[in-house]
């Protein structure tokens, strides 16, 4: 437990210019999108119990505030797949790592081209009212944050994002490579956090596409999602895709989440009680959402 802390302290001491930025933004991003997905998990396998308690529970994705934490969420997700994809050229074709800087800066300009339109439509109804220039300060002004932080960080010298497992990279290019190649599982768990990243890009973004963009958060109930999951035309396709979704993207998630206690816990009992902890929340919440899924007819409900 004091570990995690002094590791915590070390990563605002440690002074790692954009590597460091780039990594830490990552993180972040991507347990607050796994702390996200577990709640959805959660509400989606509500849809078993009928309308009534799904709706009052939608509450939760409607309103001023949810629209605000909407656009937190698709900063979390595009910074992060787009940081990720940049880490999987690095650990592909290590030459590429030298390019760090210049890659961050062509990855800082996809995110904004993605990021500032998406988050000005989400906020557009709330702010319509003579205020539109509010809603577009909010959404300018978390890329904006990151790419000063990124720019300002005083560095000790130039080091590169490193990714569990950016071996050839890192141990060019940088002092703070994490060590030794995986072996084993390590190694086919490093490969399934690359894979399923890039899988990810089309089955997250696309979703996020639909839901958000097309159908839209606040008209989004009940009969909605019912209708993806039982109409003739749609169903065996949305059933399909939101298993292959749920799979990747939380087991993704999860073990992303063990790394980052790996990095922080030393204590042989804290992180065999973290990680325990960790799997009964995947094992739990996958099978609520894949039962869920798999199985919801309507005629389930009582
Ligand atoms: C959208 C496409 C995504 C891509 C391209 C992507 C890519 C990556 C990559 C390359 C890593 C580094 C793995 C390593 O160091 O071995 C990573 C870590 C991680 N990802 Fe993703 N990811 C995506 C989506 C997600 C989603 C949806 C979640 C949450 C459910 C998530 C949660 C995490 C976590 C918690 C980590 C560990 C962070 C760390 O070690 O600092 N990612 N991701």
């Amino acid at each position: 437990m004091i570990n995690a802390l002094r590791v915590g302290y070390s990563v605002i001491r440690y002074r790692g210019g954009i590597g460091q930025w780039a990594w830490g933004v990552n993180r972040v991003a991507g347990l607050g999108l796994l702390a996200f997905l577990g709640l959805h998990i959660f509400d989606i396998f509500l849809l078993g119990f009928g309308p009534k308690l799904f709706e009052e529970l939608l509450f939760l994705y409607k309103g001023p505030v949810a629209r605000i934490l909407e656009v937190f969420l698709a900063f979390g997700l595009t910074y992060h797949g787009i940081n990720g994809v940049r880490l999987i050229v690095m650990d592909f074709v290590p030459a590429t790592a030298r390019h760090h800087v210049k890659m961050f800066y062509i990855q800082l300009i996809i995110f904004f081209a993605l990021f500032v339109p998406a988050g000005i439509f989400m906020l557009k109804e709330f702010f319509d009212v003579g205020g539109g220039i509010i809603g577009t300060l909010i959404v300018l002004a978390l890329p904006l944050i990151v790419a000063f932080a990124a720019n300002l960080a005083p560095t000790s010298g130039d080091n590169v994002q490193v990714s569990n497992g950016n071996y050839a990279a890192a141990t060019r290019e940088t002092a703070s490579a994490r060590g030794r190649a995986p072996s084993g599982s390590e190694f086919w768990l490093w490969l399934f956090m690359r894979v399923s990243g890039l899988l990810l890009i089309l089955l997250a973004f696309f979703h996020f596409f639909v839901m958000h963009f097309v159908i839209g958060v606040e008209k989004i109930n009940f009969a909605v999602i019912v209708e993806r999951w039982t109409d003739p035309a749609q169903s065996a396709f949305w059933r399909t895709y939101d298993a292959l979704l749920l799979f990747f993207a939380f087991t993704h998630g999860v073990n992303g989440a063990r790394m980052v206690i790996s990095d922080y816990f030393h204590s042989p009992g804290w992180r065999a009680f973290l990680k325990i902890g960790l799997f009964l929340f995947w094992f739990v919440l996958m099978g609520m959402g894949m039962f869920i899924i798999l199985t919801f007819n309507p005629g389930m409900i009582k």
